[in-house]
C-alpha cells in the first residue's frame, strides 16, 4: 500500500518526503497556511517525486476545467482534486481524455465511486473519519468500492482519505486499499510502540551494566 501524507504543510512534507509516495491537499488544509495556492502546490512537488493532489474549487464543469487545466500546468505530478458531483464528474471524464489525472474527492457512497471510476477518474477518495464522525461505517465502504472495482478491474485506485487513527492505516492496509493519505501527526504515531520503547530502555540498562 502506498502512503500519502494529507497537509499542504512543508515543514511535514520536508520531514516525510523521504517516506511518502505522494501528498493530498485540500482548500482547508491550504488555507492555514496562509501562502498563496499554486506557490504552495509548486513548491510540494519539488519536495516529493510523486502525486500531488490540488484542489478545484468552482463548482461548475466549466470553471472546474479552466482551473484543472492551470493546475496541471504547475508540475507533471500535478494531480486535480474535483468532488464527487454530477458536474465534477463531467470534468473528470473530460480532463481523463485530455490525459489530466483527477483524483475525485468528497465521495461517501459507493455508487459515487463507481460513477468516478466510469469516467476515468485516476483516483477516488472515500473520506473514512467523517462517515465515522457520523456514525457510519467508513471501512465497510472502502470494502465495497474494493470489491466494486475488482469486479470490474477499473484502474481507478483507491485513496483512503479523512484517516483519524492508526487503526484507519492498518483496516485500509488489510483490506488491500491502493492508498491511505494519511496527516502527519498520525504518521509518526505509526512507528510507535510501547514496548519498543520499553525493550530499548531495557537493552540500553542492562548494555550500560556490562563489564566492558
Ligand atoms: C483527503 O484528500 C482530504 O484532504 C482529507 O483526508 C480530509 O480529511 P478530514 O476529514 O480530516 O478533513
Amino acid at each position: 500500500m502506498k502512503l500519502f501524507i494529507d497537509t499542504a504543510n512543508l515543514a511535514e512534507i520536508r520531514e516525510m518526503a523521504w517516506l511518502v509516495d505522494g501528498v493530498t491537499t485540500n482548500p482547508s488544509l491550504v488555507a492555514v497556511e496562509k501562502r498563496p495556492f499554486r506557490e504552495v502546490i509548486a513548491e510540494i512537488c519539488t519536495l516529493v517525486q510523486g502525486p500531488v493532489s490540488a484542489e478545484a474549487t468552482a463548482l461548475d464543469t466549466d470553471g472546474m476545467l479552466a482551473e484543472a487545466r492551470e493546475l496541471a500546468k504547475i508540475h507533471k505530478n500535478v494531480v486535480v482534486k474535483v468532488p464527487m458531483t454530477l458536474a465534477g464528474m463531467k470534468a473528470v471524464q473530460r480532463l481523463a481524455e485530455e490525459g489530466i489525472p483527477t483524483n475525485a474527492t468528497l465521495a461517501f457512497s459507493a455508487n459515487q465511486a463507481l460513477l468516478a471510476a466510469k469516467c476515468g477518474a485516476t483516483y477516488v477518495s472515500p473520506f473514512v473519519g467523517r462517515i465515522d464522525d457520523v456514525g457510519g461505517d467508513g471501512m465497510e465502504l472502502v470494502s465495497q468500492i474494493l470489491e466494486v472495482y475488482e469486479a470490474y478491474a477499473f484502474p481507478t485506485e483507491v485513496i483512503v482519505a479523512s484517516v483519524r487513527h492508526p487503526q484507519h492505516v492498518l483496516q485500509a492496509a488489510l483490506l488491500g486499499a491502493d492508498i491511505a493519505t494519511v496527516p502527519y501527526a498520525i504518521l509518526k504515531r505509526l512507528f510507535d510502540h510501547p514496548l519498543t520503547d520499553a525493550g530499548i530502555e531495557r537493552f540500553l540498562k542492562d548494555w550500560k551494566g556490562m563489564p566492558r
